[in-house]
């Protein structure tokens, strides 16, 4: 039990750091809460322009959600690796060293699924990728890749997550209700779209 209970805290610790803060300020891109939607993710980091930027949020977002669970299990088992990823998912939308205000989950959410069962991950990767392509819209790809997070792991044989990605599903919609507010009104940006600092 003791274990179970440190791989989630640990879970929790890597889940908060908030890299899209962190990179911006390693490449001098200003302060990311500031810029587009002011959210930490690798979304609102290609707003200033920089592509290498975005692109290692993403990866260091996803990363540490793989990393807590990939660890859990090593260390514990697959209920611990369960705990893991919803630790490290909460901890990138409720970071400690931010006031708890972080971020809204769907790299983490990707990487934690990559890492517990990789065909669901991929599955809801492409997802993302296929409503990008149509769409443009970020938030909307990502509410698309939550939602078909379940139905995947029903397909695919991964049933003992189902509760797992409802949780994480019901949570980003939550993080996400500024975005379908825009996505309702017609006013959600298109990816890539650059923000001025003073928005
Ligand atoms: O990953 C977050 C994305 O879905 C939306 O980000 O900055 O457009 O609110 P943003």
């Amino acid at each position: 039990l003791l274990a179970l209970i440190l791989t989630g805290v640990l879970g929790y610790l890597l889940g908060s750091i908030p890299f899209g803060i962190v990179i911006t300020r390693a490449f001098g891109l200003g302060d990311l809460r500031r810029i587009g939607s002011g959210n930490i993710g690798a979304t609102n980091v290609l707003r200033t322009g920089n592509r290498p930027a975005a692109l290692a949020t993403l990866l260091l977002d996803s990363g540490k959600g793989a990393i807590a669970v990939l660890i859990a299990r090593a260390a514990v088992g697959e209920d611990a690796a369960q705990l893991a990823a919803f630790t490290s998912f909460l901890g990138h939308l409720y970071p400690v060293w931010l006031g708890f205000r972080g971020g809204k989950g769907v790299a983490t959410f990707l990487g934690t699924l990559l890492a517990l069962a990789w065909p669901v991950g991929l599955a809801c990767c492409l997802t993302w990728l296929a409503t990008a392509a149509v769409s443009r819209i970020s938030s909307l790809s990502a509410l698309v890749a939550a939602a078909s997070g379940v139905v995947w792991m029903l397909l695919l044989g991964q049933g003992q997550m189902a509760a797992l990605g409802l949780v994480l599903a019901v949570l980003i919609f939550i993080r996400h209700h500024e975005n379908i507010r825009r996505i309702a009104n017609g006013t959600e940006p298109r990816i890539g779209k650059k923000a001025s600092q003073d928005q």
